[in-house]
């Protein structure tokens, strides 16, 4: 079987990735700031918002990984800095340092969102987020004025991660490993009251003309179907799952 991290194993979409991928016969490594033991016998408890604990982490996971599913991450309730630390900078910081730990062929799975499809509009923020370290991330946030106010550093994180994947298409190309982003719509895990609470009256719209919001049983077989060998074509690109919400966004023919 394969060798998969995934991050924010402890909860929501993170949790059932890492029951779905067990249960597939991988060994599964969860990494969370908080435990629960539930379908990941291999748990590592550490803050993704901390450079020196990523860097610990990096140097105790072992060799041979062929999959990770960077899932945790921060809704907009919480400070801008954590945001944009945990859902970018410590994301791409934990990448970065794995490749090496990784068998040719590997996959990169990143937790985007429907919130990141505006990334187009965000280019100069994100050129300028382009080197800097998650240690830095407070410094950014300020530099750039990105608040938590209307959810703008939550946007930000999801716009950049986006982009980020997009650029890297080729980046470990002969090494044949690829990185894909999962764009999630309204999802019920315990951070869609956030959602709401941030987006008020725009999250009840979106929120109506939905059937239903979205399970981590919607999502954890999709980012399961990216990390396997079955999609090894499908590569810097981002993938929505989102009950149709994005269509009906980009069509506004209804
Ligand atoms: P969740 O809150 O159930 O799970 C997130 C996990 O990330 C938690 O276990 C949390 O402890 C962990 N985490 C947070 N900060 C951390 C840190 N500093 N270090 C290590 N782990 C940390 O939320 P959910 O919904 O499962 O979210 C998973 C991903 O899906 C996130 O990246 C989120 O932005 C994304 N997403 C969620 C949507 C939703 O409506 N729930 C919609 C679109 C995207």
């Amino acid at each position: 079987g394969k060798t998969i991290v995934v991050t924010g194993s402890a909860s929501g979409i993170g949790l059932e990735t890492a029951r779905v991928c067990t249960a597939m016969g991988a060994r599964v490594l969860g990494i969370d700031v908080t435990k629960r033991f539930d379908h990941v016998e291999e748990f590592y408890r550490a803050d993704l918002s901390d450079g020196a604990t990523i860097d610990a982490l990096i140097d105790a996971l072992p060799d041979g990984i062929d999959g990770l599913a960077n899932i945790a991450g921060l809704p907009p309730t919480a400070p801008a800095d954590k945001v944009l630390a945990v859902n970018l900078f410590g994301l791409k910081h934990l990448t970065q340092g794995l490749i090496a730990k990784m068998n040719d062929g590997a996959s990169i799975v990143n937790l985007a969102s429907l919130a990141g499809f505006g990334w187009a509009d965000a280019i100069p923020a994100i050129r300028a987020s382009e080197g800097v370290h998650v240690d830095d991330a407070a410094r950014f946030a300020e530099a750039h004025q990105i608040s938590n106010a209307g959810g703008r550093s939550y946007f930000f994180s999801k716009e950049a991660l986006i982009a980020w994947t997009l650029q890297n298409r080729w980046t470990w190309r002969e090494r044949g490993i690829r990185m894909n982003t999962v764009s999630p719509g309204p999802v019920d895990t315990p951070i869609l009251g956030d959602f709401l609470e941030t987006l008020g009256a725009r999250a009840e719209e979106d929120a109506r003309i939905m059937d239903r919001p979205g399970t981590p049983a919607d999502l954890a077989p999709i980012i399961a179907f990216l990390l396997s060998d079955m999609t090894t074509w499908i590569r810097g690109t981002n993938i929505p799952a989102d009950g149709g919400m994005s269509s009906n966004i980009l069509c506004d023919m209804h």
